[in-house]
């Protein structure tokens, strides 16, 4: 029972993964023009840089409900400017669907932002666990400076609404500035 032994987390996640179909996807920084505050940091850098990679596991055909899916998003070290590298972040396009996310390696932030644009944060470690509610758009920040691991489980039927995030953003950003991490608000 290898598996059993290994201590890493990520490991036993990836292993619980073995034989399902998993569907993985990579987010470039060219995909991601649009989210950065610094356009001249933005086309200094390797549009081909990797941002972030997800996993998922759809045991169930996407929009059935009453089944769950099963994301594993790993994102990469990394700034653009000040900022640090984050998911596109979405809202759900079944509105009032909720999700979980946990840490699993590194560090991070969870920006929540409801529908009044209200923004307000989690931290994220290796073991926390977050509760996503419905209506709440949901972005995560690696702040740290290795890969930033997280799991994530949503109903099979909430679908991601990307629309108004690619739009309007987060109205909140978190960037290092001389050392410290501060959240900038709109
Ligand atoms: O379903 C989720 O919320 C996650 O699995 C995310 O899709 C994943 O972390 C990538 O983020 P985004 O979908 O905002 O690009
Ligand atoms: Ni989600």
């Amino acid at each position: 029972r290898q598996g059993i032994i290994q201590s890493s987390k990520m490991f036993l996640v990836a292993n619980r993964l073995e034989g399902k179909k998993v569907e993985s996807s990579i987010r470039y920084l060219s995909d991601m023009e649009a989210v950065f505050m610094d356009k001249v940091a933005f086309s200094a850098l390797d549009p081909q840089q990797p941002v972030y990679e997800v996993d998922c596991y759809f045991p169930v055909a996407d929009n059935k409900s009453g089944g769950l899916f099963f994301g594993l998003t790993r994102i990469f070290p990394g700034k653009v400017g000040g900022e640090f590298f984050m998911t596109k972040g979405h809202f759900h396009s079944n509105n009032d669907t909720a999700e979980f996310y946990w840490g699993i390696k590194g560090k991070g932030l969870l920006l929540f932002m409801d529908k009044t644009r209200k923004v307000w944060a989690e931290e994220m470690t290796e073991g926390s666990v977050h509760y996503i509610p419905g209506n709440t758009a949901h972005r995560v920040i690696n702040t740290g400076v290795e890969m930033l691991s997280f799991g994530a489980c949503w109903p099979s039927d909430a679908g991601h609404d990307y629309g108004s995030i690619e739009k309007e953003g987060f109205s909140a950003r978190v960037v290092e500035k001389d050392g410290k991490l501060i959240i900038i608000e709109e």
